[in-house]
């Protein structure tokens, strides 16, 4: 008996694929599914292992690395990390790996869209940063920004706290609006025109971040631009879905489904469909 050859599948419609370490990427996923919507997301969320925020580089490197292969194994065609954190402490790493790969599969990170955004936003050249402290400690803001315009002046706050808070879905109480008006007061102080929104979370609390930092302060998340720049990429690639109906999207997990979706549901404002619990080798 002679075997059956699986059906090959063109690269154009392989999904794209998006990773965070919880459902803050899902605001990336957000943008993408409306500049984008033709084309079929995987989104992964790394939620067993979140937070990445207190996390080292080495961890953050073997940790994505990890999460590129299984989305690899899905035919991703584009691989998009919608976590500032990974981006910041791992994506050379990871370019490095997936271009080795016989696929050799381009990596779209967050950290270099916005601060594009935020040097071209900024009236005063001082900018702000509220970011986890791995990314903080990364200087990859420093780093983006100042290779756009290096006399900018640049304040980057670590905010601990903010994206547990808000992927752990808490009420906003009394103790939340006192984090969240700690860490901005040092941009206040510096008299900041822009804040660069440095993790996915944040967009999520939005409107309170404008309350405290004030109506003339411009915030800068990296969905949009982001959105743009898988555009270009698949288009200069000749990668991009060709059909002109809506694509798929399907997401999976390495934590709790049910809160997952709970979360995921809320924040995406449409139904998560079916949702698969993935495990990862290396330990939480
Ligand atoms: N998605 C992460 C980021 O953008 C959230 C924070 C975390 O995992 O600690 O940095």
């Amino acid at each position: 008996m002679t075997a059956v050859a699986p059906p090959t599948v063109h690269p154009r419609d392989r999904p794209v694929a998006v990773f965070d370490s919880g459902v803050g990427g899902l605001t990336v996923l957000h943008e993408l599914l409306v500049q984008l919507p033709h084309e079929d997301y995987v989104y992964l969320g790394d939620t067993a292992r979140f937070p990445y925020g207190g996390r080292s580089t080495e961890e953050l490197e073997q940790f994505t690395l990890e999460i590129a292969e299984r989305l690899l194994a899905d035919r991703a065609k584009l691989l998009v990390v919608a976590c500032n954190t990974a981006t910041a402490a791992a994506l050379p790493a990871l370019r490095r790996r997936m271009m080795d790969t016989t696929l050799g599969i381009d990596v779209i990170g967050v950290v270099r869209p916005e601060a594009v955004q935020a040097v071209t936003a900024t009236h005063t050249g001082r900018i702000g940063v509220l970011a986890t402290p791995t990314t903080v400690d990364s200087g990859a803001y420093e780093e983006a920004v100042h290779a756009v315009d290096p006399h900018v002046s640049l304040t980057s706050v670590p905010c601990p706290d903010l994206a547990p808070i808000i992927q752990g879905g808490d009420p906003f109480d009394e103790h939340v609006v006192e984090v969240v008006k700690s860490y901005c007061a040092p941009l206040k102080e510096a008299n900041v025109d822009t804040v660069i929104l440095g993790c996915t979370h944040y967009p999520i609390v939005r409107p309170m971040l404008q309350r405290f930092l004030g109506g003339g302060v411009t915030l800068i998340s990296s969905g949009q631009a982001l959105a743009r720049q898988v555009e270009h990429a698949l288009a200069t690639r000749d990668l991009g879905n060709p059909r002109a109906d809506e694509g798929d999207y399907r997401f999976l997990c390495t934590g709790d489904v049910d809160a997952f979706r709970a979360l995921g549901t809320r924040f995406l404002q449409m139904p998560m469909g079916s949702i698969e619990r993935v495990e990862m080798g290396l330990p939480v």
